[in-house]
């Protein structure tokens, strides 16, 4: 992977990184060359979410933006609220609008902190319940990723409007033994 010597920056914050490679943006945290996000991953969110998400949704990491703006395209979305750790990614992500002569977009809301302290405060500060709540705030499905979603998920699902969703991204690269934890906790 050279997109790093290759490639060209076009976004920097802090120690986050984003490079533009052949057709291809690629989000680095670093201080090392810690990939967490590609453009191309869009086929893939798109095949997971594909037009599942409407009404109010709510994001669990910002990355690059794909899924933000996945769902701000779908018709019956009507607002999304984003939560992200890292001011950089905020940063980021600005430049990237900026970049695309981007304005923004009103519906979205980005609340910058960790989703463990900041999901439990949300309905209160928002004063409102979801309909679908995606979570991608991990970079692989592991022991510690699904500890860590099985305390969230209890959290979330008493943040659903009736018939609410809620999802978490799947990365394909899951060894069989988390994936079966993985679906379990998301089968309801
Ligand atoms: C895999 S990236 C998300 C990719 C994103 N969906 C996209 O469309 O590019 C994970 C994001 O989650 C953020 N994150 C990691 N831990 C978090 C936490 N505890 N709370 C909130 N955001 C977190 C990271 O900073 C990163 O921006």
């Amino acid at each position: 992977m050279l997109y790093f010597e290759e490639g060209r920056i076009v976004a920097s914050s802090g120690h986050v990184t984003v490079y533009k490679y052949g057709r291809d943006t690629y989000l680095e945290i670093g201080p090392g060359h810690n990939l967490w996000a590609i453009s191309s991953e869009i086929k893939e969110y798109i095949r997971q979410l594909r037009k599942i998400p409407y009404g109010d949704c709510l994001e669990v990491g910002l990355g690059l933006g794909i899924v933000s703006n996945y769902l701000l395209s779908l018709p019956k979305v009507k607002s999304l609220t984003t939560i992200e750790i890292s001011k950089d990614i905020t940063e980021v992500y600005r430049q990237l609008l900026v970049l695309n002569e981007n304005d923004g977009d009103i519906r979205h809301t980005i609340m910058i902190g960790d989703v463990h302290e900041v999901l439990p405060t949300i309905i209160s500060k928002l004063n409102k319940k979801f309909d679908f709540i995606f979570f991608d705030h991990y970079s692989l499905i592991d022991e510690d990723t699904i500890d860590d979603l099985s305390l969230l998920l209890p959290i979330a699902t008493s943040m659903l409007k009736d018939d609410g969703i809620v999802m978490g991204w799947f990365d394909p690269y899951t060894p069989q033994e988390f994936a079966e934890q993985f679906y379990k906790l998301f089968d309801n």
